[in-house]
């Protein structure tokens, strides 16, 4: 008897435990406006709203000339009603809490590129125009809180150059700096830790949500006060993917999302969510405050002649972005149901050129991802090199997240997971792998 209520307490912790971990999802309302298949409409939505703890409404933005939040598509958002449309299945779905996002690196204004670092450093009216805005659309669409995915200044990208002249630059770099990319960032640190003390008192009253995502590439050394933030945060997902893309990187592939270090080559020891995530917890940031970001797309570069035959990472000499997907319509990124569709099955097998399968190479020690590829051809085309999350990778993630007891795992984004079930018949077959190993 005693022994069975003790095993009973234990499941029912085990059950509460396993329920409370978060999964968060984010969701860009832009993928509404696709052309095709990678159109994804709110009942598409809905069906992910089962796995998902919380949902990211992405992407608000900044007026450059009032400091006002607003929505980026408000044809969609405001006057086809999908913000209220979207914060309204909280009805059906109850546990589930909707935030509202600014930023998100969609937020993209050639003509005030700094207006995120200008909110920062101005006059306090600037930022109280920022603060009310934003409350008032939490607060009038039904939000349960806002979350900032502050476009700070990115890391210069890792520069290619030959074996021999590496040490040589190495050293150099330690005397001239040349990673970076803020001179104020310093100043910008302690600014955004008060701006986020500010927001964080005017949503207090309502018992709103304050949440930070730290977007691909931007350095928590640099911009987090990780000590002094984190009281005012609700938690922080760490984007830790896109530490290489073919955009930043062009001429060399390589694992974009690895877990853990690759200790070879010419690898940057920061450039792995492991050292994310030890960073933040070595920050006193509380690991339940946590949560790791993946993506639910690969990232594709076009291979040369000279790129070789064996796929194997770093890739040398690639030439850019692999071409775009049908469906994500963006150069160099895939969706997963469409790098599923480029991997090996039956319909595919005697196909030659641009729909020839490309080769799986799996990663059986868990710990970088798992890459396919098609070398170029005879006449230097077709060839392709794509890393990518799927649905066991981000169930290997998971399985990271509930061993370190970090808060939870986050997807980006909805849309690009195979919200078909063109893959196996799964729908968003990654957010489940996701959500039964958390
Ligand atoms: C920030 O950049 C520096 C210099 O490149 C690097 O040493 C450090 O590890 C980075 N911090 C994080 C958290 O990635």
């Amino acid at each position: 008897m005693k022994l069975f209520a003790l095993l009973s307490l234990a499941l029912g912790l085990w059950a509460a435990q396993a329920s409370a971990a978060n999964l968060v999802c984010y969701y860009d309302s832009a993928s509404y406006i696709r052309e095709g298949l990678g159109k994804l409409l709110t009942p598409d939505l809905e069906i992910a709203l089962q796995f998902c703890s919380h949902l990211i409404y992405g992407y608000a933005g900044i007026n450059p000339n009032t400091y006002q939040v607003q929505s980026l598509h408000e044809d969609l958002d405001v006057h086809k009603h999908q913000y209220s449309e979207v914060t309204a299945l909280k009805r059906k779905y109850p546990h589930l809490k909707v935030l509202l996002s600014v930023g998100g690196d969609q937020d993209v204004d050639p003509e005030h590129p700094n207006k995120y670092l200008e909110l920062l450093e101005g006059e306090k009216v600037k930022q109280t125009s920022f603060i009310n805005s934003a409350y008032s659309l939490v607060r009038s669409y039904g939000f349960d809180g806002l979350d900032l995915s502050f476009q700070f200044p990115k890391n210069k990208p890792r520069k290619v150059h030959s074996d021999i002249g590496m040490v040589w630059k190495k050293f150099k770099k330690l005397f001239t700096g040349d990673f970076i990319v803020d001179e104020k960032s310093e100043q910008h640190k302690e600014e955004f830790t008060a701006f986020v003390r500010d927001v964080r008192n005017a949503l207090r009253p309502d018992n709103m949500m304050l949440t930070l995502t730290v977007l691909p590439n931007v350095n928590s050394s640099w911009y987090f006060d990780v000590p002094a933030l984190v009281g005012n945060l609700d938690f922080v997902t760490l984007a830790a993917f896109d530490f290489l893309t073919p955009e930043r990187n062009p001429k060399e592939a390589d694992y974009t999302a690895p877990l853990y270090e690759l200790y070879d080559q010419s690898r940057l020891s920061h450039y792995n969510a492991n050292y994310q995530i030890d960073y933040w917890l070595g920050q006193q940031c509380p690991a339940n405050k946590i949560n790791l970001g993946i993506a639910a797309y690969g990232r594709a570069w076009k291979l040369t002649t000279d790129s070789g035959l064996t796929g194997e990472p770093v890739v040398k000499e690639t030439d850019g972005p692999a071409p775009a997907g049908m469906q994500s319509q963006q150069p160099g990124l895939l969706s997963w149901p469409e790098v599923c569709a480029k991997l090996p099955n039956p319909s595919n097998a005697y196909l030659k050129g641009a729909d020839a399968p490309l080769r799986r190479v799996s990663d059986p020690t868990k710990r970088y991802g798992a890459y396919a590829f098609r070398p170029a051809d005879g006449n230097g085309e077709h060839g392709m090199w794509v890393s990518y999350e799927d649905p066991d990778s981000a169930a290997n993630k998971a399985a990271y997240v509930h061993s370190k007891n970090l808060g939870g795992l986050a997807l980006f984004d909805l849309s690009y997971d195979d919200f078909r079930g063109l893959c196996t018949g799964d729908k968003f077959p990654i957010l489940r792998a996701a959500k039964f190993r958390l």
